[in-house]
């Protein structure tokens, strides 16, 4: 399955951070994990919790574009994947996500163009060199507030995925909020076969995204196309400026990179589980 090189997680985080800084965008460090000021959150859950206000409005920071590898606590709240670990191969109550931003800078043409590039650009050029026909693509099917983001779909088209790997999914799985109020807007995934083989067609198939079948096709990284603050009533109001908000998992990323089938053989687990297992009792 691996065309690539295995590439240790320090090195993933490393080449993620110095693409988009060579990018302009600034460098910025993870947040500690506990909300600085925002009573609506427990535990930091996503890279862009430290931007809410910068996404609002109510904050100016002197870059617009910004990339992080972000501490998160997902056990709780409306994030919560608590029930998810030890049931799964690629869920963990504490993990580390690599994200882009934009505020009010680019939208989603250059965050689907970069998106694609990092992850199959050559390896020598600093990028993954992941094969296509590992991937898929989602993005949001429209709903009573929302139209269809056929926009996103068309620019995977055009950087180059295939269209029959380019799949519309509900509200539940492409359109992100951070809790319950907030900054949101529809979201696109990217998925990848884990398989050996992209040919297998009963297994490489679209059938296979976000289902119950999930260890076998995964989410690797979600770009949010910032468009509103949601109120407690549920209403929308559009943000001061279209932003962007991306999430990769950098566990699930080294799994997929050193061709493991569950991240917890990634180098970025398996020592601290091999460390435990050697203690005596
Ligand atoms: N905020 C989005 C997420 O957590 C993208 O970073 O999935």
């Amino acid at each position: 399955m691996l065309k690539s090189p295995p590439m240790n997680g320090h090195e993933i985080r490393e080449r993620f951070l110095r693409y988009f800084e060579e990018r302009g965008h600034k460098r910025v460090h993870s947040s500690p994990l506990l909300p600085a000021n925002d009573p609506t959150l427990l535990f930091v859950n996503a890279g862009m919790n430290q931007f809410k206000d910068v996404f609002l409005g109510d904050d100016k920071r002197e870059y617009t574009r910004a990339v992080s590898s972000q501490k998160c606590i997902r056990a709780g709240g409306k994030h919560n994947d608590l029930d998810e670990v030890g049931r799964t191969a690629r869920h963990h109550t504490f993990f580390e996500m690599l994200g882009n931003f934009s505020f009010g800078d680019y939208f989603k043409e250059d965050a689907i163009n970069y998106a694609w590039d990092f992850l199959t650009g050559k390896v020598e050029e600093g990028k993954l060199g992941l094969d296509p026909a590992y991937l898929w693509f989602t993005h949001f099917e429209g709903d009573d507030n929302v139209p269809a983001d056929d926009e996103a779909r068309d620019l995977w088209i055009k950087a180059g995925a295939k269209p029959e790997r380019v799949l519309a999914f509900d509200a539940k799985d492409n359109f992100w909020q951070m809790g319950d109020t907030g900054p949101c807007g529809p979201c696109s995934e990217i998925h990848y076969y884990m398989g050996e083989d992209p040919d297998d067609p009963e297994k490489n198939r679209a059938e296979h995204v976000n289902a119950e079948t999930g260890d076998d096709t995964i989410e690797i990284w979600n770009l949010v196309f910032m468009q509103f603050d949601k109120d407690a009533d549920g209403k929308l109001t559009p943000l001061p400026a279209p932003s962007v908000d991306t999430g990769m998992g950098l566990e699930r990323v080294a799994a997929v990179m050193q061709g493991k089938s569950t991240n917890y053989d990634s180098d970025l687990i398996r020592p601290i589980v091999d460390f435990v297992a050697s203690l005596e009792n």
